[in-house]
């Protein structure tokens, strides 16, 4: 069936509607009072406080079709299915219809509403695991079996512990890796209290041809379901949420969950059995402009395909990002947008495009996905004058570091000529210079270094960077002292006060608050957070009355020490990575039911809220540019 991305949409959340569902707008790509994670990649967590506790206010189903970007896939922008941006069609059950009315309705709405052929949809479901107690999921296989007899079709299930191949099977049981959804990855990183549950996901067949055509480099492996040789695509995933993680191990849920994401490019190229998403018309304009930009023709050659698939997939991201408030800078989420922004201006240069493609690409983005999405119609001149602005920071400094670059690859050809050695990597303290004197992103330089068969030695490169902070660090401690006068309890409360102030300050103002300084003595707090504009008396009381209520509410702080990189993937938000050591301590501060603060902490807190008193902002003032500083008390009446 033809239908546009536009209709399919529609189409979705009608369906789900007529089965009682409340739609529901898209959440913010920057999570909004969710510290742990950077962005919204999946629906589920803007949603995982119904998911356990919280009644939800539209009632317990729910249909959206929901912005999504998981910055983990940018290295893969050059196959026929990843985008680092998606929109994902989403319905969920709180603790009302479960396994069975779902893969009723998600196959009566592919197979049914859509017109999708039955003979070309593969199933995957979970093989179970005894170490964790959780059996094979068969109740699911018998009513997928079921689903497809009433087509004519036998589907056979095969276990692939082994992934040896298809062995004639249209249902495949995998292992956790494949079948088992989660926020926080593999069961043994999830923390304590993270709900999860095994999944089932679809699968489109593009046909054999994928797999065996004469280039495919894996023709001479077996091809399954979950092969990455780009004959299936997954279009959909079931998650049946019933799980949660406990401190002894995992837990049945009381009220069961449904959990499922739909990729909506995904299926708009299983509806014309085209395989490759960035031919689905949802990327028409963008390929067109780009097209018109470089005079090349998309899909011509392999280079080039992958220029046009970088820069289409990330100038979308970024007019998105930027829509939800991350503007391009050096600092986390910011980071993600100058560092795409970037990177697709570097990649039209492969395609001869010298400049102003990613801001005529980004008012075709905005006329494109503004009927659904307002806030880009909202926030249009803002998207503009910000891509603008970068484009051309970043293109006085662009040429510059081509030119620096070629001189070394000059360097190493001379190096060969003289000595017969050829070298093959560049060396981390060249690359770190590079990244310091031109502020070209180190993933970048990566990137051309690959096209010109060279490595850059990241270890050298992430060593050079330390070094270089040590050295800064131990000047601005000459200039500011961090962290705290004594270990008195009165300077241990303020320092507890400061991290739900932080808090208070990034809930009231925005997410683009990060810590810049604090100083702490028995007497007052002094912080320093990163935000350009005076705040106004108004939201200073805002920030009080967190703070307070998170007082009043007999919060404790509790402790726990993680991988740094696990707190990094966990999204923990913090600005001073690198004064950490492998394993940090989170800390938590929370009450009963509700949470206030996540952060990484080194110094000691106060066990419990209750003697801290009454916490009062005294002043407001500038630091330096773009920073503000607010000195505070406790009182204790
Ligand atoms: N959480 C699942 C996913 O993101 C289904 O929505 O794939």
């Amino acid at each position: 069936m033809k239908i546009s991305s536009q209709q399919l949409r529609d189409t979705y959340l009608r369906y789900f509607e007529s089965k009682w569902h409340k739609v529901v707008p898209s959440a913010s790509l920057i999570p909004e009072n969710d510290p742990t994670t950077l962005f919204t990649g999946s629906w589920m967590q803007p949603m995982v406080p119904y998911l356990l506790w919280e009644k939800h206010p539209l009632g317990t189903r729910i249909v959206d079709s929901q912005k999504a970007f998981r910055a983990a896939d940018i290295d893969d922008i050059w196959d026929n299915r990843h985008t680092t941006f998606f929109e994902m069609l989403g319905n969920w059950s709180l603790g009302d219809y479960f396994k069975s009315e779902q893969i009723e309705w998600i196959w009566d709405f592919y197979v049914h509403e859509l017109g999708l052929n039955p003979e070309k949809i593969y199933i995957s479901v979970y093989r179970g695991n005894e170490k964790f107690g959780i059996p094979r999921d068969e109740q699911a296989v018998d009513m997928w079996r079921e689903k497809f007899m009433e087509k004519w079709i036998d589907a056979k299930a095969v276990d692939m512990a082994e992934k040896n191949g298809m062995q004639g099977g249209r249902i495949f049981y995998f292992d956790e890796k494949e079948n088992w959804w989660s926020r926080a990855g593999v069961p043994e990183n999830m923390p304590v209290w993270e709900p999860w549950g095994p999944d089932s996901e679809m699968f489109w067949d593009f046909g054999e041809e994928l797999w065996l055509h004469e280039k495919s480099q894996w023709k001479n492996q077996a091809c399954h379901p979950a092969c990455d040789c780009g004959r299936f695509l997954e279009f959909a995933n079931n998650v049946f949420m019933q799980y949660i993680k406990t401190e002894d191990w995992f837990e049945e849920l009381e009220n069961k969950n449904i959990d499922f994401g739909g990729g909506l490019e995904r299926i708009a190229v299983a509806l014309t059995d085209t395989p490759d998403v960035f031919m689905g018309d949802l990327f028409d304009g963008i390929r067109w402009k780009i097209e018109e930009f470089s005079g090349k023709k998309y899909g011509e050659n392999e280079k080039e395909t992958k220029a046009f698939r970088v820069i289409m997939d990330h100038l979308r991201v970024v007019v998105f990002l930027i829509g939800d408030g991350a503007v391009p800078s050096n600092k986390d989420q910011w980071y993600f947008t100058r560092r795409m922004l970037r990177r697709a201006i570097r990649f039209a240069r492969d395609l001869g495009i010298e400049s102003g493609l990613s801001l005529e690409v980004a008012k075709v983005v905005i006329s494109e996905y503004g009927d659904h999405y307002k806030e880009l119609i909202d926030q249009k001149d803002f998207i503009l004058t910000e891509i603008e602005n970068e484009e051309k920071q970043f293109l006085t400094t662009l040429e510059k570091w081509l030119k620096e670059f070629g001189k070394l690859l000059s360097g190493f050809q001379i190096a060969y000529e003289r000595s017969g050695k050829k070298i093959t990597q560049i060396a981390g303290g060249k690359a770190f210079k590079l990244y310091d004197t031109y502020g070209f992103p180190i993933e970048l330089t990566e990137d051309l270094a690959q096209e010109h068969w060279l490595s850059v030695d990241r270890d050298g490169f992430e060593k050079a960077f330390e070094d270089h902070k040590a050295l800064s660090r131990s000047w601005a401690e000459q200039k500011f002292k961090w962290g705290l006068a004594d270990n008195s309890i009165a300077t241990t409360e303020l320092h507890t006060a400061t991290h739900l102030l932080l808090a208070g300050l990034r809930k009231v103002l925005w997410d683009h608050v990060f810590q810049k300084g604090s100083n702490i003595t028995a007497e007052r707090l002094r912080f320093d957070f990163s935000h350009d504009e005076k705040v106004s008396r108004e939201d200073l009381d805002k920030v009080e009355e967190f703070v307070n209520h998170a007082i009043q509410a007999g919060m404790s702080v509790w402790v726990e020490e993680v991988p740094k990189q696990v707190a990094i993937d966990r999204g923990v938000v913090w600005s001073f990575w690198e004064k950490y050591p492998d394993v940090v301590k989170v800390y938590t501060m929370k009450s009963e039911n509700e949470v206030f603060s996540v952060e990484l902490c080194g110094w000691p807190h106060v066990g419990q809220s209750e003697w801290m008193g009454r916490f009062k902002i005294k002043k407001e003032e500038a630091s330096s540019r773009g920073v503000r500083r607010i000195k505070a008390v406790l009182i204790k009446d």
